[in-house]
């Protein structure tokens, strides 16, 4: 069985990772080798079989005994470990959660059920990094990656409303505990139905501005009630990191631009919500000609097996097209699908995903089966 690396499984995305490889029996067709950071020698987790110790996973020679690797330990260790590995002699295939080589020209961002083909090609010329891609990325391509597919679409912009968990495990913990805070500060008042709103109102904001250094030590500001406009670092130019992944890897996932296709131009602007792990997006599609609705949803519809055409009625968006409706789940709602007043080719949509299923763990657990499968 194919002995294969395991970096970074405590983790949130690592430990999503693993729940997935379970249940879809991936640790039936391989040889786990679990690595850690800091527990050399320690008892690797119930999946391993034969390998039952963990190994140092910053010992090349450990990391060099498996043809593939999958890290979900984050961009520093990518940065430290990979570059020595491959210096090392190791040419096995890397597959990583990190953003760190995403862009590299020898490495390609894995979305198999949108870029298939482009994983194929990359195998069949020798391509040994497969990256997983930004959450919200590939939470809109399994979305509406139909659309690209047909080449309908002439330029798009986002909105999206991305949860607590793109940030991190801590991330989630602080905006519950802001929560937390807020109801505390209201309980008195709230338990009296003749409280006075503004009253709660006034207590609630007075207590977000209130909040110490130590509260809002991941987000930097408040985040529950309230929201936070900007996402990832300032690239100096009025766009976020965030924002311009939205666009580059977009295009390099769909193989396009940089001399093949021309680059679709799309732009966002991304907030971070008071959600825990669920990204959504609203999205204005300028369609290259007036495709009937219809054939749209069919089209959405029919692209893969986890996506779902919501009906744009009040009553389905508000059950179906939620972070409450889809956490945890492989499910892909698009919907609040309609032309919009400002002419018959402009599209508008809202999509959700798992951000740490889509969004992070499924594509390279997939990139593993694909591996198997040569
Ligand atoms: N950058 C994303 C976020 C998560 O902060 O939500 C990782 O893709």
């Amino acid at each position: 069985m194919e002995l294969t690396g395991l970096v970074g499984w405590r983790g949130m995305v690592g430990s999503v990772l693993l729940e997935r490889m379970a249940a879809e029996g991936d640790f039936d067709l391989i040889e786990p080798l679990f690595f850690s950071t800091s527990d050399k020698g320690g008892r690797a987790p119930a999946h391993a079989k034969s390998e039952a110790r963990l190994q140092d996973a910053y010992d090349l020679e450990a990391l060099k005994r498996c043809r593939i690797i999958i890290t979900a330990q984050g961009g520093d260790y990518t940065k430290d470990v990979y570059p020595r590995l491959r210096a090392a002699g190791w040419d096995g295939y890397w597959i990583d959660a990190a953003k760190t080589l995403r862009m590299q020209e020898d490495a390609v961002i894995i979305l198999d059920p949108v870029n298939r083909a482009v994983i194929d090609a990359a195998l069949a010329r020798g391509v040994r990094n497969y990256i997983g891609g930004n959450c919200t990325v590939s939470c809109m391509l399994m979305g509406i990656g139909a659309l690209f597919k047909a080449d309908l679409v002439e330029w798009m912009t986002c909105t999206t409303y991305q949860a607590a968990s793109g940030g991190g495990a801590q991330h989630m913990r602080e905006l519950l505990t802001q929560y937390g805070a807020l109801h505390a500060e209201v309980r008195d008042l709230l338990a009296d139905p003749k409280s006075a709103i503004l009253e709660i109102d006034r207590r609630v904001i007075e207590r977000q501005r209130a909040m110490t250094d130590a509260e809002t030590e991941h987000f930097g500001v408040p985040l529950g009630g309230s929201l936070i406009p900007w996402i990832d670092a300032d690239r100096g130019d009025g766009t976020s990191l965030e924002e311009w992944k939205g666009s580059a890897e977009t295009n390099k996932i769909l193989g396009r631009g940089a001399g093949a296709a021309p680059a679709v131009p799309i732009d966002s602007i991304c907030v971070r919500v008071g959600a825990m792990r669920c990204h959504s997006q609203s999205l204005t599609i300028k369609l290259k000609s007036d495709v009937p609705l219809a054939d749209i949803e069919a089209m959405i519809a029919a692209d893969n097996e986890w996506v779902q055409v919501v009906p744009n009625t009040r009553a389905a968006s508000s059950h179906a097209l939620t972070p409450v409706a889809v956490s945890g789940t492989m499910k892909i709602p698009v919907g609040r699908l309609r032309k919009l007043a400002i002419g018959a080719d402009y599209l508008g949509a809202f999509t959700i995903g798992d951000q740490l299923l889509w969004g992070a763990a499924e594509p390279l657990r997939r990139m593993l089966r694909i591996l198997l499968e040569r």
